[in-house]
């Protein structure tokens, strides 16, 4: 029988990517997201992708909606963890909001996800958890000292986790993406974003597809000794 996939922030950009090609591997696949409906609703039609709304900085709701997909899909087997914000402003001019909001779906967001699937997960020794974490968790980045703290925490998570799971089947493992061309880098003023270009090797932004590639991968049979890795998808721009 299919395996199931639930892909969180994965009704736009890089987690729809992900849903899709999750799809196409022949798994079966739930899409969460948090607010936008009408994005959702353009998706599920488009994919057939079933969509469920809740957010992930709030464990309750994340418990409850996973309790619905299990209801409805069987037990998760895969869960990407890929819903993210950003709350970008220099580290004077940034509020305790921001950094809270950040955290809390970033970080947090991970952690609420994890927990309530990890005991089943344990239990029919397999799992995959797969965490979009960021370039700038890794490297850092001016005006983002919340978004990079909340996605070098996700890589930490991930090393630690990793620890726990190997004898359980379960691989725990990070992908970085670079820049890649979504809602969330196009809101960067253009003249920034000008100038990231310029700084990836490969000259350009990369695809969502790209990283929904190496999800697929990750998610495999073929990837079950690769755990607590972290794969780098970021054009040449920075080197661990
Ligand atoms: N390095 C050094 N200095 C920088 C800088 C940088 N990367 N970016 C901006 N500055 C400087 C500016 O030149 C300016 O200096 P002056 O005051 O001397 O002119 C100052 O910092 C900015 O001051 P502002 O008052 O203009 O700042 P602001 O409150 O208007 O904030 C900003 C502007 C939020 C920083 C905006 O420039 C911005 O959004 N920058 C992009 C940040 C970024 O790269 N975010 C990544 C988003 S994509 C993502 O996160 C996805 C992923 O995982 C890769």
């Amino acid at each position: 029988m299919a395996r199931t996939a639930l892909v969180t922030g994965g009704s736009r950009g890089i987690g729809a990517a992900i849903a899709i090609a999750l799809r196409d591997a022949g798994y079966r696949v739930a899409a969460n997201y948090a607010g936008n409906d009408e994005a959702a609703q353009k998706f599920k039609a488009e994919t057939g992708i079933p969509v469920y709304k809740w957010s992930v900085a709030d464990y309750d709701a994340c418990a409850e909606g996973i309790r619905k997909v299990e209801a409805e899909l069987g037990p998760v087997d895969i869960l990407v963890n890929n819903a993210g914000i950003t709350r970008d402003a220099p580290f004077h001019k940034m509020t305790r909001e921001q950094w809270n909001e950040v955290i809390s779906t970033n970080l947090n967001g991970v952690f609420n996800m994890t927990h309530p699937l990890w005991n089943g997960m344990r239990e029919r020794k397999f799992g995959r958890i797969v965490t979009i974490s960021s370039i700038n968790g890794q490297k850092g980045q001016f005006a983002q000292a919340n978004y990079s703290a909340s996605k070098a925490g996700d890589l930490g998570f991930t090393k630690a986790l990793a620890q726990e799971g190997a004898r359980a089947g379960i691989t725990v493992n990070a992908i970085c993406p670079g820049y890649i061309a979504t809602d969330m880098v196009m809101a960067v003023p253009e003249k920034v974003r000008e100038s990231i270009v310029a700084q990836i090797p490969a000259g350009r932004l990369g695809e969502a597809a790209e990283i929904a590639r190496c999800v697929v991968f990750l998610a495999s049979d073929d990837a079950g000794f690769i755990t607590g890795s972290t794969l780098t998808a970021n054009g040449g721009q920075y080197f661990v």
